[in-house]
C-alpha cells in the first residue's frame, strides 16, 4: 500500500513538472506564454511556418501591444 502511495505521488510530481515544463531561460518562449494568451489560446509554434509566423506577428504585434524588443524575443522563438 505504502509502495503504491508512493508511486502515485511520484506520477503526480512527474505528470504535472511535465505540463508547466515551460523554459524561463528562453525569454521569447516566456513572453508568448504571458503576452499572447489573453484574447486565445496559444498556437504551438510548429502549426505555422516560420513565414507565416512573422506576418502573423506583424498583425498581433499591434493587438497585444509589444515592444519592438519583445517583438524580436518572440519572432526569435516562434520562427527560427
Ligand atoms: C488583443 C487580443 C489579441 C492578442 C493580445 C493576441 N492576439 Fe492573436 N489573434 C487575435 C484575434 C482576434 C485573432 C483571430 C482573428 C484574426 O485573425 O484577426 C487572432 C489570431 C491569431 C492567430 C491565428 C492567425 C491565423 O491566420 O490563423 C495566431 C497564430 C495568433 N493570433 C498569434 C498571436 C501571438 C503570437 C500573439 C502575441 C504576440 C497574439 N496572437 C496576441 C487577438 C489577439
Amino acid at each position: 500500500m505504502r509502495l503504491l502511495m508512493l508511486s502515485l505521488i511520484i506520477c503526480l510530481f512527474g505528470c504535472s513538472a511535465k505540463e508547466k515544463m515551460i523554459d524561463t531561460n528562453n525569454a521569447g518562449q516566456k513572453l508568448y506564454y504571458e503576452k499572447c494568451n489573453g484574447c486565445h489560446r496559444l498556437y504551438d509554434k510548429t502549426e505555422y511556418e516560420p513565414k507565416k509566423w512573422r506576418e502573423i506577428m506583424n498583425v498581433m504585434k499591434k493587438k497585444s501591444h509589444l515592444t519592438d524588443d519583445d517583438e524580436r524575443m518572440i519572432i526569435k522563438y516562434l520562427a527560427e
